[in-house]
This record gives C-alpha cells, structure tokens and sequence, in this order.
C-alpha cells in the first residue's frame, strides 16, 4: 500500500516549527480568520500564493482555477468573492496570472483535445477576440503568449469588478481594491500590471482604454 506518510511527517515538523516561532498562533487563529487580501490565481502547482509573499495561513483567502478565470456564471468563484468581501471585509482582491500558463496556452493554440476543459478556456479565447489587434501585432509566439497571459488578467480583473459584491461595496464607499499582477515562473518574481481599481470611475476609465472590440 502506497501511504503519504512522508507527508504527515513534513506537516509534523512544520506545526512543531510554528509552535515553537509563535506558540499562540493556531489558537489565535482557530475561531477568527481576518484576511485583508482575496487571492484569484491559476491552478498551477509552480506557484504557492502564501510562499510567494511571505504570508502566514490565516493572511490569505485564496480562490484558484485553470488559468485564474473569473466566470459571471462560476457559483464558486463568486461565492469566493462575496464571502471574502461581505463577510470577511477584505481590502483588496489580487488576480494573478502567470507567464507560460499551459491554460493559457491550450486558448492560444486553439486545443480542442482537452475534453471539459476546452469549453473553459474559451473564456480566454473571449479575451483574444478582445484583444485581436494587439496579439495579431506580436510576430512571436513567445511574446504572443506572454502578452495574452497579461491580457487575461486584465479582463478578469475587469470581471471582478463587474460582480455584483464589488460595484456594491464601491457604491457604498468601502475601502476595496483590485489589483492585477502576473508571476514570472523563471525568477520567482510578482509583477503589477499597472491595475489598481479602487472605485468605480477607475475601473471604468481603465475598461475604456484598453477595449479593442467594435474599434
Ligand atoms: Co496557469
């Protein structure tokens, strides 16, 4: 029998290691999680959101899909957000891409092989047709891929901002902002995508300058 022990051990010695650095901290943290960051990123086992920033459990809610997509229609995804903005009061919701995205990618090359899968990534594919111009310019694929893993995140971005919880909480004038970053793989690094929406008019503004469609 394969068992995971090694595992259990790994997560034995990092409880004791927590223990010993902080011996309050999982009693602290037992009844009351107080996150000020929403994370929405992709899937990808290469990225640990809480490693990358140096944050401790309890800092992060976390939402996380195949290439961090933000659906209108996803009931995970929105319920992610509105309990992380209505009930736990987070301040800023971070949607993070990441260079190289295999989700990414399969839009790109328009793979229809990957079963369920496909039909996911046409939201991307949405975010293509978007953005024709732009990517029709790139002459190489590497680049293409780049930009269009940037580009998704803008739009999801901009889909976060279009849930129903965020244009509530600006209306009510609650401290709330959304930030678009994209990890780069090769050096471990975060990157802001100069997306910084704190209200309504910001986002709007922000929409307007990079909408391409009906151009
Ligand atoms: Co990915």
């Amino acid at each position: 029998m394969k068992t995971l022990d090694h595992l259990l051990e790994n997560n034995a010695r990092w409880a004791q290691k927590m223990k010993s650095e902080d011996p309050e901290y999982f009693s602290r943290v037992y009844d009351v999680q107080k996150p000020k960051y929403l994370w929405i990123g992709c899937s990808d086992s290469r990225i640990s959101a809480n490693m990358t920033m140096g944050l401790k459990p309890g800092e992060l809610f976390v939402h996380r899909n195949i290439a961090n997509v933000v659906v209108h229609t996803d009931m995970n995804c929105l319920s992610v957000i509105q309990f992380a903005v209505e009930a736990l009061g987070v301040e800023h919701v971070i949607v993070c891409g990441h260079y190289n995205c295999g989700g990414v990618k399969a839009a790109l090359e328009d793979e229809t092989k990957l079963g369920l899968i496909s039909n996911w990534l046409r939201h991307i594919q949405d975010v293509m047709r978007t953005h024709e111009k732009t990517l029709a310019a790139i002459e190489s694929d590497e680049t293409r891929l780049d930009k269009l893993c940037e580009l998704n995140v803008l739009e999801q971005t901009f889909n976060v901002c279009e849930t129903s919880f965020v244009k509530d909480a600006w209306r009510r004038g609650r401290k709330l902002t959304v930030h678009g970053w994209i990890y780069d793989l090769r050096e471990g690094v975060l990157k802001k995508l100069g997306v910084h929406l704190e209200n309504k008019a910001q986002f709007d503004d922000l929409r307007r300058l990079n909408s391409e469609r009906f151009l």
